[in-house]
């Protein structure tokens, strides 16, 4: 890197991370209507932003948050399009953060606040290294296209309509993403694959209201017990599921790769301690990274129904309902195992209640060859702006538009995750380091270089 970038991302950090506090301000939760001028409010500074760097910025429409397109060209042909997301996952639950959500708090060269990790952190780093290039050298070495969606987190396909859309004709030589993870503190990442997922609510109705449970109870069925009782069957204690024909489609892991994740030397302490969870769970026939980026899951994310007040009520409840997120490995396709979920759950659920069924979003599996030029490219980067070699690594999260951009595109994708899973995204007091930060601005810059030439 020329000493003048390097000197100029030094010289302007302070700056940096005060935009990324203002960045920060913003509560762009997707999920909540209730949240959509925030969303709004918050790409119209994210487009002011690159106006002022001298990209033309449109916010595209495509139902859903606006997605900010911004692109500037460079000294040659080539393209690269920068992916991120602007929206935040909700807060709650409020009273485990220590500092406000979204009022960001620096210590010791850690920011905390809902989105510091995911994404917003880790995609200002490529905002701010096409500002050092443009300060620096007055132009960028390959034209630059940012496409930042407002709905990652919520499962919205605005972004996958623009890309197979108006979006379609901008094919870039790559699309460089920087949401996911370091393979620690200090070790860059280069991550081939995601799981995909999919979402839906199960809700189990009964009675037509709630009722006295001593009066009724034995004569009509509980829908919070037929819940559950569902659900159980749909996974054993140890996380495989149940669901007949679920596994088809599941990819075995290859050797080569079996004896990647063994050289990694994963130490299962680490999730021990930062999760703070009794004992690691899940297929006793796999390790842990094995099941973490190539095994699908079942998981609850949420339950309620019935009473949730002081003390006891003793009621059945005249409904209940699970949120459940399913997180999938190549080559299951979210279509094909929401029909398989709903149709099992539909054939099992008896007739003294009834089942509604509400798919709420997802995306497919991706897993990429590491052995390409680009991939080469992306690791000396990587190399560059954290002296440190780059591994390559799965990761058990989703980014449901990324499968649209192969399939769109069908052109390398480089995932260069600046954050660590115990940043806490999702989780309260999210965090991210300012060091890694500087680091993946400096790697970014080093990227759009190799890249140009
Ligand atoms: N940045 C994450 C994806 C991720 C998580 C990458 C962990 C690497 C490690 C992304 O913002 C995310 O959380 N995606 C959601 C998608 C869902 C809401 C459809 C996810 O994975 O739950
Ligand atoms: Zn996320």
């Amino acid at each position: 890197m020329s000493d003048a970038i390097a000197t100029y991302i030094d010289a302007h950090k302070a700056r940096f991370v005060d935009e990324l506090q203002e960045f920060l301000r913003f509560p762009s939760v997707s999920a909540q209507r209730s949240h959509d001028p925030d969303c709004l409010a918050c790409a119209q500074w994210l487009q002011k932003h690159f106006a002022d760097l001298g990209l033309d910025c449109t916010l595209e429409d495509q139902g859903g948050q606006p997605i900010v397109v911004a692109r500037k060209k460079g000294k040659s042909d080539k393209r690269v399009v920068i992916y991120g997301h602007y929206d935040v996952q909700p807060e709650d639950p409020i009273d485990q953060w220590k500092t406000q959500p979204f009022e960001p708090v620096i210590k010791d060269e850690i920011i905390y606040a809902r989105g510091a990790t995911d994404d917003k952190g880790q995609l200002l780093a490529h905002v701010k290294a096409v500002e050092a290039l443009l300060k620096t050298e007055g132009e960028l070495p390959c034209e630059i296209i940012f496409m930042l969606e407002g709905e990652e987190e919520s499962g919205g396909d605005a972004l996958g309509r623009y890309v197979r859309g108006p979006g379609s004709e901008l094919k870039p030589d790559a699309v460089v993403i920087s949401d996911g993870d370091m393979y620690d503190e200090t070790t860059p990442a280069i991550t081939y694959g995601l799981r995909g997922i999919i979402t839906f609510e199960v809700t189990v109705k009964g009675p037509g209201f709630d009722l006295h449970s001593g009066a009724y109870g034995g004569a009509v069925a509980n829908p919070a017990m037929m819940l559950v009782q569902l659900l159980s069957q749909c996974a054993t204690q140890d996380g495989h599921i149940k669901i007949p024909g679920f596994y088809d489609a599941v990819r075995p892991i290859p050797d080569w790769e079996a004896e990647n994740i063994r050289s990694l030397n994963f130490d299962d302490q680490v999730i021990l301690r930062d999760t703070q969870s009794p004992t690691l769970h899940g297929e006793t026939e796999y390790n842990t990274l094995e099941r973490l980026w190539a095994r699908p899951t079942f998981e609850i994310n949420g339950i309620y129904g019935g009473y949730q007040g002081q003390h006891s009520k003793t009621i059945i409840p005249s409904q209940a309902t699970a949120k459940i997120s399913v997180r999938l490995v190549p080559d299951q396709s979210p279509e094909q195992i929401r029909d398989l979920i709903f149709g099992y759950l539909r054939s099992i659920s008896p007739d003294s209640v009834t089942l509604e069924l509400e798919f709420t979003g997802g995306g497919p599996p991706v897993v990429y060859d590491v052995t390409t030029d680009t991939m080469q490219a992306a690791q000396a980067a990587l190399k560059s702006g954290f002296d440190a070699e780059a591994k390559f690594i799965r990761t058990g999260g989703s980014i449901p538009v990324v499968s649209t951009f192969s399939d769109q595109w069908n052109c390398p994708v480089i995932l260069m995750g600046l954050g660590l899973d115990s940043d806490g995204p999702h989780s309260p007091n999210e965090h991210f380091s300012l060091k890694n930060f500087y680091k993946g601005i400096k790697a970014s810059v080093d990227l759009f270089r190799r890249m140009g030439s």
